[in-house]
């Protein structure tokens, strides 16, 4: 079985790379599940109906979420009836479902704590959930603090198929593979790259000069990245992973691991 993971896709300049280079890498790599992360989809916050759609029409089969997943709460609210698009299980009794399961695998939506909103412990609901589980799961661990994302790599490794970080936006250089679990800090943004994660640099550093809030917006123009992970599967764990670069048009394979024969 192989997936390919894309993280945090920021505004119209990640879905139009995803548009144009997902159905490439899907049939040349072969890969059985897409999953995205969409909390940045809709011009940086959240995602509305008719984006889920476009996303869809390209190739993702099933989104995660983080901690803009509520920021178009009705359009949110709207979308998560459907069994693919997921939201943090963090968000204690809120409307949609944090894990997506199949006869094949089983896809989790979780947050970290520092710097997140009020919710469900985490890894107390992890450590539980993956026990006597016989499929491949899954888990993009959408958090701040890359000690919370390696403690919960500690915590699942030969439990869990895959965790993988998202939500910094910016990618780490630290995949592996232990006890068959796949793991990297950040997968790193899919949009603009040579902004500010992703969003138009004005808003941000005006912010930072006066201290006071400013309207961050996704830049018309820029240099656009895409990143994604794709892991190859026995089926319960991971035997392989690379990840894939997408800049200027070129795709550059880095960070390739392995596990097992
Ligand atoms: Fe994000
Ligand atoms: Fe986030």
């Amino acid at each position: 079985m192989k997936i390919l993971f894309i993280g945090d896709i920021v505004g119209r300049p990640g879905r139009k790379i995803i548009k144009k280079f997902l159905p490439k890498l899907k049939s040349e790599f072969e890969i059985d599940y897409v999953i995205a992360n969409y909390e940045n989809a809709a011009h940086g916050f959240g995602i509305t109906p008719k984006i889920f759609n476009e996303l869809k029409n390209a190739g993702i089969d099933i989104f995660t979420g983080g901690n803009h997943t509520f920021d178009r709460k009705k359009d949110a609210v709207l979308l998560l009836n459907e069994n693919k698009i997921l939201r943090p299980l963090n968000y204690f009794e809120a409307p949609g479902k944090w894990y997506y399961e199949d006869e094949n695998i089983i896809v989790i939506s979780a947050m970290g704590v520092f710097s997140m909103p009020y919710g469900k412990n985490p890894f107390i609901e992890l450590k539980n959930f993956v026990e006597n589980k016989n499929k491949f799961i899954f888990i993009d661990f959408h958090a701040e603090a890359t000690a919370e994302k390696r403690v919960l790599f500690h915590l699942l490794k030969g439990k869990a198929g895959a965790i993988i970080g998202t939500h910094t936006h910016i990618g780490t250089d630290d995949l592996e593979i232990n006890e068959g679990t796949c793991y990297l800090t950040d997968i790193g943004l899919t949009g603009c790259g040579d902004n500010v994660i992703g969003m138009d640099v004005q808003g941000p550093l005006v912010s930072e000069l006066t201290g006071l809030k400013e309207r961050f917006d996704v830049p018309d123009k820029c240099k656009s990245i895409m990143q994604c992970l794709i892991i190859e599967s026995d089926g319960r764990f991971s035997k392989r992973a690379f990840k894939l670069k997408i800049i200027d048009e070129e795709i550059i394979k880095t960070q390739e691991v392995s596990y097992g024969n």
